[in-house]
């Protein structure tokens, strides 16, 4: 019998596979035998196609922007020309911004930020529905920031936001296609997107301090998004649509608390 899990056969495009969670993603949807398309604006997606392809995987790469139609569209036929189908799309590229709330940020800043994660998402979704047909995946990176306030600057809380509900509404306007669509939601995971917080908190000599807000009381690592994206993107989660997975150790599922030991703990 097949196992669901794997991805055997299947063709997938990883946004913002250079580093961080796309990269641990890429590298594990290649690992479960999915065909994968690394896309990223910078070099290191060359590297995680290198990589996949050095552990006898299948690669493409596209160095292209995520934000605009044209390189959206490259990657898409790209994809296409190179492995001839579509099944999974990792929706995954994203800016951050400031990290702390801030009632000055300005238009240009706050355009940026929605045209890359928010619009962005939308038109890698857009692209690739045409050539999807019953039983492919599509996963989104969200972000706890987007669930509600307090790990995020304004415009990226907003378009985190925006993609929860662009997930939802999306798998209701793919009603009977048999596409599914879902997202993950990270708690505070160490990649390129947050190391200026990790080597503040080393160099402060306050790395113990990073997760304790979260019932596991620690940080995540980007290979334990991408289990989550890659169970999304399978047969696994064949019955899973329009959801969004929080992958954050708990923090959000629990209202602020004061660390203390717990009966029994
Ligand atoms: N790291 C975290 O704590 C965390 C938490 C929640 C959500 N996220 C989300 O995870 C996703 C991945 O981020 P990461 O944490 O791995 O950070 P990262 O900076 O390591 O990776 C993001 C990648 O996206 C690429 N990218 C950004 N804009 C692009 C564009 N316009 N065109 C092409 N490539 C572009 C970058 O070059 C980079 O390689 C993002 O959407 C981010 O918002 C991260």
């Amino acid at each position: 019998m097949t196992d669901p899990i794997r991805l055997d056969g299947k063709v997938a495009i990883v946004t913002g596979a250079a580093s961080g969670i796309g990269r641990a993603t890429a590298l594990l949807m290649a690992e479960r035998g999915a065909a994968v398309m690394a896309v990223d604006r910078a070099d290191g997606a060359i590297d995680t196609a290198n990589a996949i392809r050095s552990a006898g995987g299948q690669a493409g790469v596209m160095q292209t922007d995520c934000a605009t139609e044209s390189g959206i569209a490259a990657f898409t036929q790209a994809t296409l020309a190179q492995f001839g189908r579509l099944d999974i799309l990792h929706a995954n590229a994203g800016i951050s911004g400031p990290l702390v709330p801030s009632l000055s940020s300005d238009l240009a800043e706050f355009d940026a930020i929605l045209r890359v994660n928010l619009i962005g998402t939308w038109l890698a979704i857009r692209a690739a529905l045409p050539h999807m047909t019953h039983g492919a995946s599509i996963i989104c990176t969200a972000s706890v920031a987007g669930v509600r306030a307090g790990a995020g600057g304004i415009p990226y809380s907003a378009s985190k936001a925006g993609v929860i509900n662009l997930v939802q509404t999306t798998a209701r306007a793919l009603t009977g296609t048999g596409i599914r669509i879902n997202a993950v939601a990270p708690g505070l995971i160490e990649t390129g997107m947050t190391s200026m917080v990790y080597e503040d908190a080393r160099k402060r000599g306050r790395e113990a301090k990073i997760g304790q807000l979260n019932p596991l009381r620690r940080g995540g690592e980007p290979a334990e998004i991408a289990q989550a994206v890659a169970f999304l993107a399978s047969d696994a989660a064949s019955y899973i649509n329009g959801q969004t997975l929080a992958v954050d150790g708990g923090l959000t599922s629990s209202l602020p608390f004061s660390p203390r030991p717990v009966a029994g703990g």
